[in-house]
């Protein structure tokens, strides 16, 4: 697998509680584990990164949550539109007081809450400020920037959201800036990946959220399937397991072997559990298929026993790396 080496915005989408800051993160850890400078960030104003990376919340400045072999480094930044906002106003009109004064009425609170259009034009322009900033001396700061995106229900809307910005503007500095984002958005260098479960529902949302994304050009990058189980049984035996055929004397052997009584109750118990399992896994099977259809190259990344901790992170991140996307 390959094609994503030349990204230098990741962005990661999925079903919210599938992972999707997690594997963003895993992401920027494996990046930087190949001795990349590497941006971590996220828009929705929940902290998640800081909470992962067990840091205070995250100023809006770029902090440096994590080092990685070869140099390679991982920065954080939280975007907050308000924050943003302020900047754009300085930064293309001059405008810092003006900026305060707004703030002081309320309206930037107003046009940053009440727009939702606008909040993201914002959020995606400090995305593309960040992704193509310049070191001092030339080069580019960033190697890589990698956005924990909104959820897929919304990922295409708001990474599209600059096309409509170039409908209303005809010229000047704003539709210079939506047509730059565009720009990058669309190209090469942008990889869309979405991240999903084996489930019926996030696999439907991966299916929908590729529609959306290739109906308005952009650019799908891969699947990310987390929380994979390993399974516990013989692929060929799943089918009659899951239909209830199972050879009861069989378990109450397998039961005795483990030093266990094998009690009526617990070999129905077991055979209940071996049911279960099989359904489940074949369902996960008929997903997977689902998932392979879409036609993008994909990766499986594992259930963590203690997904908390760093040490998950960075195994998600050797993962990541293992699959060779770039
Ligand atoms: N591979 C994994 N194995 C186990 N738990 C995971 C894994 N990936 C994520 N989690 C856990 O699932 C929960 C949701 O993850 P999170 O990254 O916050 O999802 P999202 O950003 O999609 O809402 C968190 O508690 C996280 O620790
Ligand atoms: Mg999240």
């Amino acid at each position: 697998m390959s094609g994503f080496g030349g990204v230098k915005l990741h962005v990661v989408s999925g079903k919210g509680g599938t992972g999707k800051t997690t594997v963003a993160a895993a992401l920027a850890l494996a990046l930087a584990g190949e001795g990349r400078t590497v941006l971590l960030t996220e828009v929705e104003g929940r902290q998640g990164i800081a909470q992962l990376f067990d840091t205070a919340p995250l100023p809006y400045e770029e902090r440096r949550v994590a080092s990685g072999a070869g140099g390679g480094e991982v920065y954080a930044l939280a975007i907050d539109p308000e924050a943003a906002l302020l900047e754009y106003l300085e930064m293309f009109y001059n405008l810092r007081r003006a900026g305060s004064a707004l703030k002081k009425i309320g309206a930037i609170d107003f046009a940053t809450t009440i727009a939702p259009g606008l909040r993201d034009v914002l959020l995606t322009g400090k995305v593309m400020e960040a992704a193509t900033r310049e070191r001092r001396g030339g080069g580019r700061l960033y190697d890589t920037v990698v956005l924990d995106a909104p959820p897929t229900g919304r990922v295409a809307r708001f990474l599209n959201v600059n096309s409509e910005v170039a409908g209303l503007a005809r010229m000047g500095p704003v539709r210079q800036q939506a047509d730059s984002v565009m720009r990058l958005i669309r190209s090469r260098q942008t990889a869309v990946h979405l991240v999903t479960l084996l489930e019926e529902m996030p696999v439907q949302e991966t299916i929908d959220a590729v529609g959306e994304l290739r109906e308005v050009n952009l650019p799908v990058g891969a699947v990310l399937v987390n929380m994979v189980r390993e399974p516990l049984l013989p692929l060929a035996l799943l089918p009659d397991i899951a239909g209830g055929r199972i050879d009861t004397s069989d378990l109450a052997r397998g039961l005795k072997s483990a030093g266990l009584d094998a009690t009526d109750p617990a070999v129905s118990a077991l055979a209940g559990e071996a049911t279960d399992h099989a359904s489940r896994v074949l369902l996960e099977q008929r997903e997977r298929g689902l998932l392979q259809a879409i036609g993008q190259p994909s990766v499986e990344l594992p259930l963590l026993s203690n997904s908390a901790d760093l040490a998950g992170l960075y195994e998600l991140a050797r993962r990541l790396q293992e699959a060779q996307l770039w």
